[in-house]
């Protein structure tokens, strides 16, 4: 069920996060680590989560990630995000990560992910959130793309619970 709580555009919750990929950053071949982007991807979520949902937020789920083209250590990850749909008190959110080469100022799209994220009000626990109000043709694609993604992201949770038992 979707959210019922006055709506936010999905133009306000938009993110952007950029790093400079250092050397700290690499593995042996000098590319920056997978894990590196993830976490990256996380804060870049994030970011469009509180400033959807205005309170603290946990990471439940990361859908899989592809890593397209690798990132070299001078250039620089842009990472954009943005709530694509709100169901009650969890969220998804979606990340584009791009690269930079600073010199040719060419950009290249390498990863996407979708996240979704559960609201906790001050005492830990979980707390609606306010629906999200997709304006464009991509936002409402991405809404009822959103819904489908629930639907299998909740069955393989279930799945990993029966496993656990
Ligand atoms: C995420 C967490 C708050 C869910 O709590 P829970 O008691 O299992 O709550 P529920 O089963 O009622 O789920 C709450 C909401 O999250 C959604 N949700 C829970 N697990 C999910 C998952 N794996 N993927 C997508 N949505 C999920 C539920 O569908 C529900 O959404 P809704 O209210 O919008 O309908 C809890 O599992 C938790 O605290 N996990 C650790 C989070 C964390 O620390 N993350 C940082 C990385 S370790």
């Amino acid at each position: 069920m979707d959210s019922i709580l006055p709506g936010r555009f999905v133009r306000e919750s938009i993110s952007e996060y950029s790093e400079f990929a250092l050397p700290n950053d690499a593995n042996t071949l000098g590319n920056v680590l997978g894990g590196k982007v993830m976490h990256l991807v996380d804060i870049a979520a994030a970011l469009a989560a509180v400033r959807h949902s205005r309170c603290a937020v946990v990471t439940a789920s990361v859908d899989h990630m592809n890593f397209l083209h690798p990132i070299h250590i001078g250039q620089l990850i842009v990472l954009r995000s943005s709530v694509n749909r709100v169901f009650r008190t969890s969220m998804e959110v979606g990340v584009r990560v791009e690269v930079e080469n600073l010199v040719s100022g060419e950009i290249r799209h390498t990863s996407s992910a979708y996240l979704t994220f559960v609201a906790l009000d001050q005492g830990g626990q979980r707390r609606p959130i306010p629906c999200v109000i997709p304006e464009t043709a991509d936002e409402k694609r991405r809404y009822e793309e959103a819904g489908e993604r629930r639907a299998y992201r909740l069955a393989m949770r279930e799945r990993a619970l029966e496993k656990g038992r």
